[in-house]
């Protein structure tokens, strides 16, 4: 890739100088993935990687609620975002005030919030969760009924594996909630031997024809523990980009879909961060300090 190698190497010249370190979601593109991320993972273990850093700086290469979330888990650092645009439709899709009203409806019902969330709602809720803990966090109360927001599908996909009640909200995931079992099944039909792999925060009946669901790194994992022949990732595009060249002897099937939020994030605009310090998150340190509770509830959770 060499249109890349010039910002690959002035990014990786600069992270030592500003004592910063890069942490990276899966669906970062593999130049960022493979090539300036120090740290790569799914939102749980971004989180997680978030209270042991010992650099100064954060650059987050992943969407706001991320870079959020390493923010309050790190409120004496300094958290960049390369582009403070880079949204998610889960998180545009509830408001503090939704939560608060949600908790008058439901008097005594815990609220278990997914970490794709603004830190005001984060703020609201009694715990976060993310697509890899989400079971066992609904579980984790030891009562019949739980508020699990703001993604309808990942809360009925969690129904669908506890005997507590789950309660959802209608957020959705601009990217999974366009994936369609009948497309997956036409894929199925074509060639028997694909095997299915989707993410939680697609549509139960999408999840129904999948041979394994998981969190983006589960989904990782599981490709890298299997070897399927031919595999279909029911997801964003960079999760297979990412894995092929790990995987030579799987044959990724598409289709995929784009986050846009996520392809907002760039070689050039994480130059710019670690170059002009910018964006930087910063959160009212009221709002931080509930928020920072629940997401610190689910990193000290044992598994
Ligand atoms: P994971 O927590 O599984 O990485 O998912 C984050 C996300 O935004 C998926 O769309
Ligand atoms: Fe949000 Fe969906 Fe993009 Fe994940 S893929 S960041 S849930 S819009």
């Amino acid at each position: 890739w060499p249109v890349y190698a010039p910002y690959v190497a002035a990014i990786n010249r600069l992270k030592k100088p500003r004592n910063a370190v890069i942490l990276a979601h899966n669906y970062q593109t593999p130049e960022i993935f493979h090539c300036v991320a120090d740290i790569v993972g799914d939102s749980l273990q971004l989180a997680k990687e978030a209270t042991k850093v010992d650099a100064d700086i954060i650059v987050q290469c992943g969407v706001h609620f991320m870079a959020e979330t390493s923010k309050l888990l790190n409120p004496h650092k300094t958290v960049l975002i390369p582009d403070m645009k880079a949204g998610c439709s889960l998180a545009e899709s509830i408001t503090g005030a939704d939560v608060r009203l949600l908790r008058e409806t439901y008097p005594g019902v815990p609220i278990v919030t997914y970490v794709n969330t603004s830190a005001e709602v984060k703020a609201e809720s009694d715990i976060c969760c993310t697509s890899a803990n989400a079971v066992q966090i609904v579980e984790s109360f030891g009562v019949d009924r739980v508020l699990c927001i703001p993604d309808e599908f990942l809360a009925q996909n969690v129904a669908a594996q506890t005997n507590v009640k789950v309660l959802a909200w209608k957020g959705h995931c601009e990217v999974h909630e366009r994936f369609t079992a009948d497309e997956l099944l036409a894929y199925k039909a074509a060639d028997p031997d694909i095997q299915i792999i989707a993410h939680p925060e697609c549509p139960p009946d999408v999840v129904a024809v999948a041979d394994f669901t998981g969190s983006t790194s589960g989904m990782i994992n599981y490709v890298k523990d299997n070897r399927p022949a031919k595999v279909l990732l029911v997801t964003e595009c960079s999760m297979a980009s990412n894995i092929e060249s790990e995987v030579p002897d799987v044959k990724f099937i598409k289709p995929c879909n784009l986050c846009p939020h996520m392809k907002r994030i760039t070689l050039p605009n994480i130059l710019e961060s670690l170059v002009f310090m910018r964006e930087e998150i910063h959160v009212d340190p009221l709002v931080a300090k509930r928020a920072r509770l629940a997401v610190e509830r689910m990193v000290n959770l044992k598994n």
